[in-house]
C-alpha cells in the first residue's frame, strides 16, 4: 500500500515537473514588466462585440491598472463615493507624480478635482517598485454616471484616459443589481475563457467581487523574482476593462500572503517587501476605515437591499491558517488584529448592526470554504455560529478550484431544500473557485492530482474531505457566478460557464 502511494506520488512529481517546464518555457517570454505581455494579448482576450471599447480600457501614459472600489458611508449606510486607485512606473522618485482625480457628470467636463497628498496617497512597497495611488472621492450623486481621469494633472499627458462608472441608484429598496463573483483566477491562458465571458456579459453586472487568490503571482516558482510584480501587473491589466469602470472588491486569499519563488526567498529585500499580504494591502483600497475593518483584510459595505461582509479566512481567528507564517512555513505573516480577538468581535458587531428591514439580504464571503475540503473545520469552528446567529443568507468562497453548491447547512448537517424554512438556522454555502487558476491543467490528472494536492499541502488545499451528502451541485467546468439581488424578497444565483457562457447552475432564494 505504502509503496503504491509512493509510486503514484512519483508519477505526480514527474507530471508536475513536466507542467512546470512548460510554464518555464512559456514564461521565459514574460517581460519583467508583465504588462507588455498583456498588451500583446489583450485584443485577443476581449472580444470586439462587447460594449466596452477595448482600446479605451487601458490607463494610458504613465497611469496603469486603474481600479475602483466603493468608498465612504453615510447615515443610511450607503457608499457615498468611490476610491480610485492606479499605478505609476517603477524606478521613479517616490512622490514623482501627484495623486489627482478629475471628475464630472459630462464627458470631458471635470468640475471635481481631488488631490490626495496624505500619507497613503501613494504606496511603494518594493524598493524601486511601482507606486500605487489612491484617491477617495465622496459625496457623489446617486444613480449618476461620472466621467473621470486620474494621474498627475500638472501636465495632462500624465493623466489617464477618460473612464466612467455609475453610482448606486437612489432608492435602495427598488435597486435590483447583479454582482460578478469568483475566486482563484490568475492571469494568462487558464483564465482566458472566463475573462472572455466576463467581457461578453460586461453589461449584465454592476460590480465584481473577487474572493481571494487574485493573480497567483507567488506561484511562479522558478522565475526571476521580478515575476511576482510582473504577473500581478499582468493580471490587473487584463481585468482593467472591468476594474476601471465598475467597483472591483477584493478579499485576501492564501496566494496574497507572500512570494515563495526561491529567488524571492533568497533576496532579503524582496522577501521582506513581499511578505504578510503587503502587495495586496498596498495595491487596493477597500472601505475598511468606513466600517471598522482593518486594511483590506476585513470590511463590509451595503448596496441596494443587501449587506456584504468581506471576511478574512487567512488570519486573526483561532487556528487561522496563516496567522503566524505562510502555509509553507517560510515567512512571517498575520496578526492584523489591533486587539486580541478584534476580527471576530468586529464580525459580530457588523452582522448585528445590519437593519434587516432596510437590507434583508445578508451575504458573506471569505476565501476559504466552511465545508468540502479537509481543513474547512478550522474556519467553520470560528465563524459558522455567528453566520447562523445573524441569519446570513449565503456564504461565498473559493480556494477549491471548482464549483460546489451545498444545501442549507449547519454543523455538517443539512436539509435538502431551499425554502425560507429550510434555511432557518442554516447557511447556503457556494464555492466558486473555478474560473481558471494556474493549476487548472493539472485537474486533468484527476484522482492523481487530488492526491498530489493532499500530499503537497498536507490536505490544506486539497479537494479531500468532501461530504457528498451536503452537495446539491458541483462542476469542474471553468466558471464564475452572477449574483442578482432582485428585490427585498428574491435573489438569484447563476453559475456561468467560462467556456460557453451558458448557465450551468441556478438557484433562487426567496424570503
Ligand atoms: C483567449 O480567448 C479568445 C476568445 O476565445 C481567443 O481568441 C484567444 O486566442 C485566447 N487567447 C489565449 C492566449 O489563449
Ligand atoms: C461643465 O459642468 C458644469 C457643472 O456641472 C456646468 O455648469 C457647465 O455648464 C459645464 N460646461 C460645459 C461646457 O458643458
Ligand atoms: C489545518 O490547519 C491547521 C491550522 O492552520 C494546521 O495546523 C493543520 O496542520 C491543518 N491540517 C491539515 C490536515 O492540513
Ligand atoms: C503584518 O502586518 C500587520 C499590519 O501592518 C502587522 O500588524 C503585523 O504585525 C504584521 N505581521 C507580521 C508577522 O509582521
Ligand atoms: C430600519 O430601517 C427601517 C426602514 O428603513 C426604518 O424604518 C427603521 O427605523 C430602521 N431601524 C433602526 C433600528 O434603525
Ligand atoms: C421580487 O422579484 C421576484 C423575481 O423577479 C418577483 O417574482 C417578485 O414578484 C418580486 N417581489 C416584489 C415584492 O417586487
Ligand atoms: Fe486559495
Amino acid at each position: 500500500m505504502h509503496r503504491l502511494i509512493m509510486s503514484r506520488s512519483w508519477v505526480v512529481v514527474l507530471a508536475l515537473v513536466a507542467i512546470l517546464h512548460v510554464n518555464l518555457v512559456r514564461a521565459a517570454r514574460l517581460p519583467s514588466q508583465g504588462k507588455q505581455l498583456l498588451d500583446n494579448n489583450f485584443a485577443a482576450v476581449v472580444p470586439q462585440d462587447v460594449d466596452v471599447d477595448v482600446d479605451d480600457v487601458r490607463g494610458g501614459g504613465i497611469v496603469s491598472l486603474v481600479r475602483l472600489a466603493f468608498a465612504g458611508i453615510n447615515d443610511q449606510g450607503r457608499s457615498t463615493g468611490v476610491s480610485i486607485s492606479w499605478s505609476t512606473p517603477a524606478n521613479m522618485d517616490p512622490g514623482a507624480f501627484k495623486s489627482v482625480v478629475l471628475m464630472g457628470t459630462e464627458p470631458g467636463n471635470f468640475s471635481i478635482r481631488h488631490e490626495n497628498t496624505g500619507e497613503k496617497s501613494q504606496v511603494t512597497y518594493l524598493p524601486g517598485g511601482s507606486a500605487h495611488h489612491h484617491v477617495v472621492v465622496l459625496d457623489l450623486l446617486p444613480g449618476t454616471r461620472y466621467y473621470y481621469k486620474c494621474g498627475d494633472d500638472s501636465d495632462m499627458t500624465l493623466m489617464s484616459k477618460e473612464f466612467s462608472f455609475v453610482t448606486e441608484p437612489e432608492d435602495i429598496s427598488k435597486t435590483s443589481f447583479t454582482v460578478a463573483v469568483w475566486g482563484d483566477m490568475g492571469q494568462g491562458e487558464c483564465s482566458n475563457g472566463t475573462r472572455t465571458q466576463l467581457a461578453k456579459k460586461y453589461g449584465e453586472y454592476d460590480w465584481a467581487w473577487h474572493l481571494g487568490d487574485i493573480a497567483y503571482q507567488d506561484d511562479w516558482l522558478f522565475f526571476d523574482k521580478a515575476a511576482y510584480e510582473g504577473v500581478l501587473d499582468d493580471y490587473m491589466a487584463s481585468m482593467e476593462f472591468i476594474t476601471a469602470t465598475k467597483p472591483y472588491m477584493v478579499l485576501p486569499g492564501n496566494h496574497e500572503v507572500d512570494c515563495h519563488s526561491m529567488f524571492c526567498i533568497l533576496d532579503s529585500t524582496y522577501r521582506n517587501a513581499l511578505r504578510n499580504f503587503t502587495a495586496y494591502n498596498a495595491r487596493w483600497r477597500m472601505p475598511s476605515e468606513e466600517t471598522g475593518g482593518v486594511m483590506n483584510m476585513w470590511y463590509s459595505f451595503n448596496y441596494g437591499p443587501a449587506h456584504f461582509v468581506s471576511m478574512d479566512a487567512e488570519t486573526d481567528f483561532p487556528g487561522a491558517y496563516e496567522n503566524v507564517h505562510d502555509e509553507f512555513f517560510l515567512l512571517d505573516s498575520g496578526h492584523f488584529n489591533p486587539t486580541p480577538n478584534a476580527y471576530l468581535e468586529w464580525l459580530e458587531r457588523d452582522l448585528r448592526g445590519v437593519n434587516r428591514t432596510q437590507r434583508p439580504w445578508l451575504i458573506a464571503a471569505g476565501h476559504r470554504p466552511m465545508y468540502l475540503y479537509e481543513n474547512a473545520t478550522v474556519l467553520r469552528a470560528a465563524v459558522e455560529d455567528l453566520l447562523v446567529k445573524y441569519d446570513v443568507d449565503l456564504y461565498l468562497s473559493g480556494h477549491i478550484h471548482r464549483y460546489y453548491r451545498t444545501y442549507p447547512a449547519r454543523d455538517g448537517q443539512c436539509v435538502k431544500g431551499y425554502t425560507a424554512e429550510d434555511r432557518e438556522g442554516r447557511v447556503v454555502n457556494i464555492v466558486t473557485g473555478g474560473p481558471g487558476a494556474i493549476d487548472r491543467p493539472m485537474m486533468g490528472l484527476g484522482a492523481a492530482w487530488t492526491k498530489a494536492k493532499g500530499w503537497l499541502a498536507g490536505g490544506g488545499w486539497g479537494a479531500g474531505g468532501v461530504d457528498q451528502d451536503l452537495v446539491a451541485k458541483e462542476t469542474t467546468e471553468k466558471s464564475f457566478g452572477l449574483l442578482s439581488v432582485m428585490n427585498a424578497t428574491a435573489i438569484r444565483w447563476e453559475l456561468v460557464s467560462g467556456v460557453t457562457g451558458d448557465t450551468i447552475d441556478e438557484l433562487v432564494l426567496t424570503k
